[in-house]
């Protein structure tokens, strides 16, 4: 292991730079478990106060430290520097989002896209007796392969569909929507299907597959299939399972 890696970032400050420029650091690497993170903590601390990134938990949940390293969207908390095979560490903000300053972007495009496909159980019925919605093992676990989003941007970042048609609701949004269209809970399913019906919905992917990047090893692609058969099930046979 190397005594050192060089950190290569983007820099770009809109109230003083023309254009996005790299700027390199040297970042001591002591420990195996070094993560990108800590390497931009390391700078934030001891060489550049002015860098900016967003994160907070540390732990692959928040989704906040979601940015383009070496190559693909990752998690700069959950990726270890000796795993990605170089001692050069090269990061760019996601893609496709305006640039606030160095590796934050606006994702007010990406929210929107969530709150369109209303990202919230809607049962339709009043609660049983019991107040709980009881779910069987069998429904839970048809959950699982949806369930664990983290809503870092990363699917809609690597997405070239978002990139060339800002209205298309992308990855994530497709995603969220397939798991309340799975839940046995939910009483919206021909609702949420009309909203992934429309001109920048489901049909709208190009199956480029590049959402595959997931840092939770969910599928996006996956799930804009199950949609698109679901609405194609309801218009050709009149069900949609
Ligand atoms: Fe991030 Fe994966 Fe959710 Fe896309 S599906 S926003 S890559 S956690
Ligand atoms: Fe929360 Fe990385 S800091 S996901």
């Amino acid at each position: 292991m190397p005594k050192e890696v060089t950190f290569v970032i983007q820099r770009f400050d809109p109230d003083r730079d023309k254009a996005p420029y790299f700027k390199t650091y040297s970042v001591p690497w002591e420990r195996k478990d070094l993560t990108v993170l800590d390497g931009l903590y390391y700078i934030l601390e001891n060489v550049d106060g002015s860098l900016a990134f967003r994160a907070s938990c540390r732990g692959a949940i928040c989704g906040s430290c979601a940015m383009h390293i070496n190559g693909k969207h990752r998690l700069a908390c959950n990726t270890l520097v000796s795993r990605l095979g170089s001692d050069k560490v090269t990061i760019r903000p996601l893609s496709h989002l305006k640039i606030e300053k160095d590796l934050c972007v606006e994702m007010k495009p990406f929210w929107e896209k969530f709150e369109f496909v209303k990202p919230y159980l809607m049962p339709g019925s009043p609660p049983p007796p019991s107040g709980e919605r009881v779910q069987t093992q069998d429904q839970r676990e048809e959950l699982n392969i949806v369930i664990d989003c983290i809503q870092c941007g990363c699917c809609f970042s690597a997405c070239p569909v978002t990139l060339t048609s800002k209205e298309y609701l992308g990855p994530a949004a497709l995603l969220k929507l397939d798991r309340f269209v799975r839940d046995s809970r939910d009483g919206a399913g021909q609702e949420r299907l009309n909203l992934a019906d429309g001109l920048y919905g489901a049909f709208r992917c190009h199956n480029v597959f590049n959402c595959q990047c997931c840092p939770k090893d969910l599928d996006p692609p996956r799930s804009i299939a199950h949609i698109k058969r679901r609405i194609m099930g309801i218009k050709l046979l009149g069900r949609g399972k």
